[in-house]
């Protein structure tokens, strides 16, 4: 196996253990190579019922039988859902109930989320609805769930009007990521799971941005030691801020950078057609430019940004030109960091400095959503 430790032995030597700290919430997350294999450690975070698992029809095909086997006794069965975005809705959610209804699932069941964010979202929404809240766990299997969605309970499904919004608060009993399971994920994810790595390193983390483009073609090549040092520090970047401001009163909010441009780009441009992490890429080049036209970044460092994500990692920067003004301006008015209708913003003062602001003068703004490849130029 490129780059990885096939042995388990090997793999149980090299577990990191962090914790995310919420009081009696408080629940670990476990990063290396083969955790899908260990019975203990997932079991030990199960309730007293049975774990039903949900996941998708990518996913099962790779990495159910082995969860099954790992659970034992504890296994109940499964829900699979069809795979993508466009089912990360509230007609899926229902589904999930019919089914955990009709098998007389109790409030001692444990839902354990096997897949990506949309999976793990969708997972943690239904987890937290069913029977007012039943326990679940998280397996992460794409790099963007296991830097960032699979961490800090922020659960929920789109709706045609937005995105994520509908949903709740909700953490789960632990996070188990197996670094094995990205040997089978396409180069397109991987790169969408950078741009919110990559995020970390622009929000608060100037040194970590330096190593990231440091090492950057070792990372795209999926070497073991750096890509379980890059989840680790996310992983540890997010427990920190959520830790913080679990529910986004303040701090929460960073995380969101290059998001308010992102989901409009999302959202815009039909659930499924462009992956999260690359409209996330598009929006941070975004909030890069409008930062650079309101004189908080400059233009080197705004085109660092840019060349970042476009050349260092290969992600695509420029969002699609048919988007209007004006439908940026109605999708990004709802966003759920907006207060009275007025939009708020991530924006960058510099690559590793991130604030929030309200303040952005309309013409500048409309400036940037028109710059197509003069983004950050
Ligand atoms: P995804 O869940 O759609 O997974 C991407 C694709 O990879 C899917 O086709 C999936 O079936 C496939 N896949 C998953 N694991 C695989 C594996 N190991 N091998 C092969 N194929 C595999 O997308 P994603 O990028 O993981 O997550 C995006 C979602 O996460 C969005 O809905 C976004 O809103 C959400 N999100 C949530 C948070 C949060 O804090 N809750 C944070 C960021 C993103
Ligand atoms: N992904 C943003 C957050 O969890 O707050």
């Amino acid at each position: 196996m490129r780059g990885f430790f096939a042995d388990e032995r090997e793999a149980q030597d090299t577990v990191e253990t962090l914790n995310v700290d919420l009081g009696e919430r408080s629940y670990p997350i476990f990063i290396g190579p083969g955790l899908l294999k260990e019975t203990d450690r997932l079991r030990s975070h199960l309730g007293q019922g049975q774990a039903v698992i949900i996941s998708n029809d990518t996913v099962a095909p790779l990495y159910l039988d082995q969860v099954k086997q790992t659970l034992g006794d504890s296994y109940g069965w499964e829900i699979i859902l069809p795979d993508g975005e466009t089912h990360k809705n509230l007609g899926t959610i229902s589904q999930i109930y019919d089914r955990l209804l009709r098998a007389k699932a109790d409030r001692q069941t444990t839902l354990v989320a096997l897949g990506g964010g949309v999976i793990g979202d969708i997972t943690g929404f239904a987890a937290a609805t069913y029977q007012r809240g039943i326990n679940f766990i998280q397996i992460p299997t794409t790099l963007l769930a296991q830097v960032d969605s699979s961490v800090g309970g922020k659960t929920g499904v789109n709706h045609p009007l937005g995105k994520n919004m509908i949903g709740a608060f909700y953490q789960p009993r632990c996070v188990l990521i197996d670094t094995e399971v990205l040997l089978t994920l396409p180069e397109r994810e991987i790169k969408a799971g950078l741009a919110e790595v990559i995020k970390y390193g622009l929000i608060n983390q100037p040194d970590f941005l330096s190593w990231l483009t440091n090492n950057a073609a070792d990372i795209l090549a999926l070497d073991n030691a750096k890509l379980t040092e890059t989840i680790r520090i996310c992983c540890q970047a997010k427990a920190d801020i959520v830790a913080a401001d679990e529910r986004e009163v303040g701090l929460r909010a960073l995380l969101n950078l290059g998001h308010t441009f992102g989901h409009a780009i999302e959202t815009a441009s039909g659930y499924g057609n462009l992956l999260h992490g690359e409209t996330i890429a598009m929006g941070m080049v975004m909030a890069a430019d409008l930062s650079r036209r309101l004189d908080l970044l400059s233009a080197e460092q705004a085109a660092k940004v840019r060349d970042i994500l476009e050349n260092d990692f290969s992600m695509p920067v420029i969002p699609p030109a048919q988007i209007s003004t004006e439908t940026y301006l109605e999708l990004m008015s709802s966003d759920k960091k907006a207060e009275q209708g007025r939009i708020r913003f991530i924006l960058l003062e510099a690559p590793g400095k991130a604030v929030l602001t309200g303040e952005v003068p309309p013409d500048l703004l409309k400036e940037t959503l028109t710059a197509g490849d003069g983004l950050c130029r």
